[in-house]
């Protein structure tokens, strides 16, 4: 059994929307643990350094237009397998192809505003973390 941390945002659309509770639903009914968590206004420049990484692709304008249209949750989840399992609750980027009862089928209205993000392995967890959190905000759960 590997016990993972994973990093999750549910986007401003999802939060616009009140599906904070309905989401956090989901990830504890698959067993994994909300361990940090916070609302948080992005500015842009906490948005294009959190993509950073696709600063060069044709819609980054967009992505970082809508990341700091309002309110996010951030949170970290930890739990068995976490990054994948929480990869499987989000389902695909792009809601038309997510499977049922995904929480992009469910929440999602367009790839623009995809409700959800969640990091896609074990390192990319552990950076997205730390650019949200300190240590001493991060609460390991003992049961
Ligand atoms: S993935 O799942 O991260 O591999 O998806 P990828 O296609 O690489 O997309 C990277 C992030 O960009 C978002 N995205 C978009 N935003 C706006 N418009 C368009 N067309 C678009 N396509 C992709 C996508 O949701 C990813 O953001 P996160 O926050 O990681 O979900």
């Amino acid at each position: 059994m590997t016990i993972e941390r994973t990093f999750s945002i549910i986007k401003p659309d999802a939060v616009a929307k009140n599906h904070i509770g309905a989401i956090y639903n989901r990830f504890e009914t698959a067993g994994l643990k909300i361990i940090a968590s916070k609302m948080v206004h992005l500015s842009k420049e906490q948005a294009e350094g959190f993509y950073a990484e696709h600063s060069a692709r044709p819609f980054f304008g967009a992505l970082v237009s809508f990341m700091t249209s309002g309110p996010v949750m951030v949170q970290v989840l930890e739990g068995e397998n976490a990054v994948l399992a929480n990869r499987e609750i989000m389902g695909a980027t792009n809601p038309a192809e997510a499977a049922r009862g995904t929480l992009r089928a469910d929440y999602a209205a367009s790839i623009d505003e995809n409700a959800v993000h969640g990091s896609d392995a074990v390192e990319s967890a552990a950076r997205e973390i730390a650019y949200f959190f300190s240590a001493d905000e991060v609460c390991p759960r003992t049961r």
